[in-house]
């Protein structure tokens, strides 16, 4: 098949992949999940993982080189290590990563590691067990630190997802740094997004990068910015003085990279999405359903590509919260 890279209007080049494995979860974050009555998709209307597979090579001849597989949790989702070994095994797969809550680690970072993978994202917000529950609504902290612990001695490189809310963590944000700076992971605060499924968010509630930095640097050593390799990476990059580590801030809220953005992604259910925020999709499923070519798929993806729109509109008000809640999309 021919080999045009995804482009789309602006110019932009995809060759980034997110696929979300489920929609479930084992832990209820606020900022994510609604308390109770959590409607999942049935079963059935998952991919399994022959499409899954199929569709990320038909990616990878249209240019996608980077695979990130996601949820709701990705760990809860049977046998993950073996579409893991599956995907590494694509020819043309440069780089395959997964972003979990680390809850399943114990048991699962050793099969996963086998599987050839070698990069995680894991979700942590606090050491704190109290706000650990505050947040996610389970007393499953132990479990997190636990599966970090198992993945650094394996070898895994790791960053900590944590999600920038303000009036709430900012007694955290010192303690984790201080956390993953000992054990050589990299924290990525990710400012709160109009994504949860309660319609909570509001700007008022959003702790900027800016605050963020200024508490480090005050409390631990001061920041130095790091010119990113990559531009069209989301999070900018900082440095601690002292040759501590790093961190990152993913600041849609207050520093959007829509510009730069090289993303695509497949949610369980098959469907295709252009943005995180996307209020339309392409049905991919319905295609893989129905006999259809690797041709006719490709096409679809192009099209989506072609009218993906300029950026979210966060900070306009003419913002929209799409309709699904970030663990149905996949973050
Ligand atoms: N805003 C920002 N980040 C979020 N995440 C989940 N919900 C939100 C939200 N409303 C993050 C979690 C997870 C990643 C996929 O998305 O940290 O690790
Ligand atoms: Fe689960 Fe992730 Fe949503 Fe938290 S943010 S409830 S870990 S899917």
């Amino acid at each position: 098949m021919a080999a045009a890279p995804l482009i789309d209007s602006f110019g932009r080049v995809h060759d980034n992949l997110r696929i979300s494995v489920t929609d479930r979860c084992n832990i209820r974050c606020f900022y994510c999940m609604p308390e109770t009555d959590v409607h999942f998709v049935r079963r059935s209307e998952i991919l399994d993982f022959e499409e899954i597979e199929r569709f990320a090579r038909i990616a990878v001849t249209l240019g996608i080189r980077k695979l990130r597989i996601t949820g709701g949790e990705p760990l809860v989702r049977r046998d993950l290590p073996v579409l893991i070994r599956r995907l590494s095994a694509i020819p043309g797969v440069e780089d395959l990563a997964l972003t979990t809550n680390g809850v399943l680690l114990p048991q699962l970072a050793e099969p996963l590691y086998e599987a050839g993978l070698r990069r995680m994202n894991v979700h942590l917000d606090t050491i704190d067990r109290a706000r650990f529950l505050q947040i996610t609504r389970r007393d499953d902290i132990d479990k997190v630190l636990a599966g970090l612990e198992v993945s650094k001695k394996l070898g895994f490189k790791v960053k900590l997802n944590a999600v920038a809310v303000k009036n709430l963590v900012e007694p955290d944000i010192v303690p984790l740094a201080r956390y993953a700076r000992e054990n050589g992971f990299e924290v990525r605060y990710i400012e709160f997004m109009p994504l949860d499924a309660q319609n909570l968010w509001d700007r008022s509630k959003v702790l900027l990068a800016d605050d963020i930095i200024a508490a480090l640097s005050r409390e631990i050593a001061p920041l130095i910015p790091v010119p990113d390799p990559d531009p069209r990476a989301p999070a900018s990059e900082y440095q601690f003085a002292d040759g501590g580590g790093r961190v990152g801030f993913i600041a849609s809220v207050s520093r959007p990279f829509c510009l730069n953005c090289n993303r695509v992604r497949l949610t369980a259910d098959g469907k295709l999405r252009y943005c995180l925020f996307a209020v339309e999709e392409d049905d991919v499923k319905a295609l893989l359903r129905s006999g259809a070519s690797d041709e006719e798929i490709a096409a679809l993806v192009r099209r989506n590509i072609a009218g993906k729109w300029e950026g979210h509109e966060i900070n306009s008000t003419r913002f929209v919260a799409p309709p699904r809640p970030m663990y149905s999309i996949g973050g």
